[in-house]
């Protein structure tokens, strides 16, 4: 398949060949995506194959305006506008009752579609000129990191139909995913809007435990997670340097308490000091480090708080839910 490559000033061009029913990657504020148009079978089917990913996980739909709404979604609930006026456009998605002219492929089967409005500029402005809503999950081949970077995403040449650019993604992680059909309503999965600045609209949140999953179909597959074998681990000072002293093949992502200037297999990654920052570059990492061809890497656990959820949600995630506890350290907490 011959890709064609737009600069960020071309989105009529990307749109265009959106709206004729093709497959094109654009960028967001959270990760890059990988769009089709959402009334158009052989485009849903197109983003299915470029990724490889099994059509039991559901799409998010994006918009640029909150009339589109009308024609994917049975009603808007109060709570929503609440949310869409405190966080749209933005890396929150929400999940409503569809309705029936939403394609089962979006849907994956379930009775409900998921929509997100994008913050990014290009995205809003690529949307708007699209001018209906565009299927898109992320662009990366299913399971591996998704795409942070422009150069990320022209790993994708050959498999789209075209590709517009617009520079590295601003979070770094995938939006929130909110499901508003319950009382208190869940998170389905965690983003950087955490259950704290939901709660800040007097709205209630629960985050949903393992056994209550499939509720995100999404969440069931590997996921995040690079070619080298990734463990979190968590414990004393000294059962973590003794890793590091033995363990001499692996990369660490360590705090500034392990880290020394000398020593190449330790990265300096510090969530403490902004975790905004460390979402930002946690995937380019990952894809980094399997370009240098690591084959194990080892992160160190995050303190829980509501903000670090996120993050170590990707994390246990890329381990695909490995959390070594060494020496006398509290047990793992953190759900896969
Ligand atoms: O930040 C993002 O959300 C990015 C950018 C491109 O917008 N998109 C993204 O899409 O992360 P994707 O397909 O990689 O992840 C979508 C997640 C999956 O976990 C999926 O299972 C869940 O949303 N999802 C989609 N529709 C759903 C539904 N109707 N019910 C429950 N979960 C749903
Ligand atoms: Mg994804």
């Amino acid at each position: 398949m011959k890709t064609k490559l737009f600069q960020r000033d071309q989105i009529k061009e990307a749109a265009s060949l959106l709206r004729a029913g093709k497959n094109v990657i654009f960028p967001t504020e959270t990760v890059y995506g990988l769009g089709g148009r959402y009334d158009d079978e052989l485009a849903l089917d197109g983003i299915f194959k470029a990724k490889n990913r099994p059509g039991n996980n559901p799409l998010i739909l994006h918009i640029h305006d909150r009339s589109q709404l009308k024609d994917i979604v049975e009603d808007v609930p109060e709570a929503a506008e609440a949310l869409m006026d405190a966080f749209w456009p933005g890396p929150l998605t929400l999940i409503f009752t569809k309705k029936d002219t939403v394609s089962e492929k979006i849907s994956a089967g379930l009775p409900s579609v998921a929509v997100r409005m994008p913050s990014h500029p290009v995205a809003l402005a690529l949307l708007k000129e699209v001018g209906v809503p565009v299927a898109a999950p992320s662009a990366n081949p299913s399971g591996y990191p998704s795409p942070t970077r422009e150069e990320h995403v022209l790993e994708m040449m050959g498999h789209v139909d075209g590709i517009l650019l617009g520079g590295d993604a601003e979070v770094g992680i995938e939006s929130t995913v909110l499901d508003l059909r319950y009382d208190p309503m869940r998170i389905l999965r965690p983003g950087i809007i955490t259950s704290d600045d939901i709660n800040g609209l007097d709205l209630e949140v629960f985050r949903v435990k393992d056994e209550e999953e499939s509720a995100s179909p999404g969440v069931l597959h590997r996921h995040y997670a690079p070619r080298a074998k990734v463990s979190v681990i968590k414990g004393s000072k000294a059962a973590i340097e003794h890793l590091i002293e033995t363990e001499v093949d692996a990369v660490f992502l360590v705090s500034d308490e392990y880290w020394k200037p000398n020593d190449n297999r330790l990265i300096r990654f510090v969530p403490e000091a902004s975790l905004e920052h460390a979402a930002k570059e946690y995937y380019a990492l990952l894809r980094e480090l399997d370009r240098q061809n690591v084959k194990t890497i080892y992160i160190l656990a995050l303190e829980e708080t509501p903000s670090s959820e996120a993050l170590m949600d990707r994390m246990m995630r890329s381990a695909d839910g490995r959390c070594l506890q060494l020496g006398d350290s509290d047990e793992c907490s953190h759900r896969k």
